[in-house]
């Protein structure tokens, strides 16, 4: 699975698919509700909350809804990404890579001893279009879920006012090598530089090459197309090289996910500092605090989920390996969890 790109071109807004189960606005707030299989999800002026059977009744839980909305964005726009996509600690995603599990409290420690969790597996594709059909109806007009929160309105509050499609349809580039070469993704120069970025070098490099060479070698500023992101948390593949992928992105505020990693990744911190808490994928319990300052490197492992924080919008390098079965080698215990071992 290639790993998502966002551009600043706006694609065409689509109609929400017909077989997306869905009711008639409501009355008050002007929001639909939504059914996932056997999941209930309905929002309010502040809430979204979630329902799912139990053995004692249907369970609900409750998500202030741009948070919710900035993970639904994340989980669409990185078709269910790698692994765990939790929205919190009770809901969330799991990708089968065409197949996809919603599951509500199933790594809730506390919940699932006590036979509360509950997970239910669909087509991607379904499930896809019913994500994209709530985003579409719960984001009102001015709101951006891919925006830092001093960059975008508060307009997620309250009842429905209008729509934001084009921020929420925003294209995927899909890098095919790198950014600026003849045929694959433009380079940003068309975006402004971001307010946290004013400081940061715009001059691409020279590049010479040898004849018989032309359109062969690249080189581009790297710092200067990421400081004109106009994005936060979304990675987006920036060079690829077979099952290697570089994911460089901006960050701003919070990881709008707790990532449960199926495979092990490699970040380096290009500038500022990000903090991660790192927990057991499995229990959610705490497992490490890491303050990555300009310069450092982490190789995150397979089985833990974590969520990064970042008061000064910093550039981060995401590193990971698109190998198809790598999450069965590490689920075996073939691969350990983690790269290297001193
Ligand atoms: C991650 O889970 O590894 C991740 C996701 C999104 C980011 C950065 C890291 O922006
Ligand atoms: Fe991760």
């Amino acid at each position: 699975m290639a790993m998502p790109e966002t551009a600043a071109v706006r694609g065409p807004a689509k109609a929400p698919q017909p077989e997306v189960a869905m009711s008639k606005p409501d009355e008050k707030t002007g929001f639909r509700q939504f059914e996932l299989g056997q999941f209930q999800l309905k929002r309010d002026e502040y809430f979204v909350h979630v329902s799912w059977p139990s053995r004692r009744g249907r369970l609900t839980h409750r998500i202030s809804a741009d948070a919710f909305l900035r993970a639904l964005m994340r989980d669409v726009a990185w078709g269910f990404f790698y692994g765990l996509v939790n929205f919190d600690a009770m809901f969330g995603s799991r990708n089968l890579y065409g197949r996809v599990e919603f599951f509500a409290a199933r790594y809730n420690e506390g919940y699932h001893k006590a036979g509360l969790s509950y997970v239910e597996e669909f087509d991607s594709s379904f499930a896809m279009a019913t994500c994209k059909a709530i985003l579409r109806d719960w984001c009102s007009a001015g709101f951006d879920p891919f925006a830092a929160p001093g960059e975008t309105s508060a307009t997620w509050v309250g009842p429905k006012k209008g729509d934001s499609v084009a921020a929420i349809e925003r294209v995927r580039v899909a890098t095919k090598r790198m950014p600026g070469l003849v045929g694959d993704s433009p380079l940003r120069d068309d975006l402004p530089v971001n307010r946290a970025f004013a400081d940061v070098p715009q001059d691409e490099p020279a590049i010479e090459v040898e004849p018989g060479f032309e359109g062969k070698l690249h080189a581009f500023n790297l710092f200067k197309y990421l400081s004109r992101s106009d994005v936060t948390w979304n990675p987006s593949v920036t060079s690829v090289c077979r099952e290697s992928l570089f994911c460089p992105t901006t960050e701003e505020y919070i990881l709008p996910i707790i990532h449960g990693n199926d495979r092990v990744e490699w970040f380096v911190q290009l500038t500022d500092e990000i903090d991660w808490e790192v927990q057991d994928k499995e229990t959610g319990k705490p497992r490490a605090r890491v303050l990555m300052k300009a310069g450092d490197v982490a190789a995150m492992p397979a089985d833990i989920r974590h969520q990064g924080y970042s008061t000064k919008r910093s550039m981060l390098l995401v590193w990971e390996n698109a190998r198809m079965g790598l999450p069965e080698l590490y689920e075996s215990g073939q691969l350990k969890p983690y790269p290297v071992e001193f």
